[in-house]
């Protein structure tokens, strides 16, 4: 359906637990206790009934994110019974990849099609000291895994952190020549009370690739008008390079999703703390009619952007990024 602002929102992204098998400092750093009981964590029934309440409201395109999405038991077959509702056309996964080596075939077997894979860093030490575990290998292995088995597209999000991983982002470039990825820069969003974000920390689309075009020449493509990404080729490459951008360019003109957070609410924007319960609705024994009119609401509540100075506090780990 189309909101307020005159965009088309078709698109839903699911968090199925705010749980991880990381510590991204950025996330989740090591001090987080705090997780969702089970019983406030949404069964795989209820999205599924939420998801096919959502296609009668023009949804077809999903993600399903974490937390860790891969830590969830039984998250295949939930992901064979979402691909299998008929309005769906487009089902993709979120992940950080450490699990993915072995999942990847099952995924496959199952419905997925698109892969959004975090990797902030392609060095041992330092992929260690941001996301707290010696995993990088394993996660380098899934993404061949999932290469080999013909995932398309399969995408690599970089969060760029100045002084922590800035001096990489020359390195993913020229591994984007030897791998048909669309490799990812993402700006450090303020999201989550525990996040370390800080203007300090703090890098620009600009600054990122004025590093980049110091090496290589940028070209613009243009290809999936849906997303909020801008891709550029490099010379002699086979990968993509792009830039998410949601603080310093327009995307929220472009905005085309609903979020659905780990505890079961509707998120309008990821950076507004609004939220509808959906959760509390549904085993309040709501019917469809009335968690549809929810669906309808959040799409009007969608603000046209970003608030000033806005830091939501909801943890990532719980919105699904
Ligand atoms: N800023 C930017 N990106 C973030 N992610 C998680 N937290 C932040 C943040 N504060 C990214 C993850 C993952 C995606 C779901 O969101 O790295 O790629
Ligand atoms: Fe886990 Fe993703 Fe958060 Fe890292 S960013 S801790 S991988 S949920």
């Amino acid at each position: 359906m189309i909101d307020r602002y005159n965009r088309q929102i078709n698109y839903l992204r699911v968090s199925v637990t705010d749980r991880c098998n990381l510590r991204c400092i950025y996330c989740m750093p090591k001090s987080t206790k705090k997780f969702l009981p089970q019983k406030e964590i949404l069964s795989y029934e209820e999205i599924l009934r939420i998801i096919s309440l959502a296609t009668k409201i023009g949804i077809n395109k999903i993600r399903i994110t974490g937390g860790e999405p891969l830590i969830r038991k039984d998250v295949v077959s939930f992901i064979e019974r979402a691909s299998k509702i008929r309005e769906i056309k487009d089902i993709g996964l979120t992940t950080n990849g450490v699990l993915l080596k072995k999942y990847a075939k099952d995924l496959k077997s199952a419905g997925l099609k698109r892969l959004n894979i975090s990797l902030d860093s392609l060095n041992r030490d330092k992929y260690e000291t941001i996301t707290g575990v010696d995993a990088l290998k394993e996660v380098l292995e899934g993404i061949k895994e999932a290469e080999r088995l013909g995932f398309d597209p399969i995408k690599i999000n970089i969060v760029v952190m100045k002084g922590i991983n800035d001096d990489e982002i020359v390195d993913f470039v020229k591994w984007s020549k030897k791998v048909p990825y669309q490799i990812r820069f993402i700006e450090f969003m303020p999201i989550g009370e525990n996040s370390k974000w800080s203007r300090d920390l703090f890098m620009s689309r600009e600054e990122i690739k004025k590093k980049i075009e110091r090496i290589s020449k940028l070209t613009s493509v243009k290809i999936d008008k849906s997303g909020p990404a801008e891709y550029f080729t490099v010379e002699n490459s086979k990968g993509l390079i792009g830039f998410i951008t949601p603080l310093t360019t327009h995307i929220c003109q472009r905005c085309n999703r609903l979020r659905l957070t780990a505890d079961g609410k509707l998120r309008p924007c990821l950076f507004s703390d609004r939220e509808i319960d959906l959760k509390s609705l549904i085993r309040a024994g709501a019917n469809d009619s009335l968690i549809r009119e929810m669906l309808v609401n959040a799409v009007y509540l969608k603000p046209s952007g970003i608030s000033q100075n806005a830091h939501p506090l909801k943890a990532m780990s719980m919105i699904g990024g």
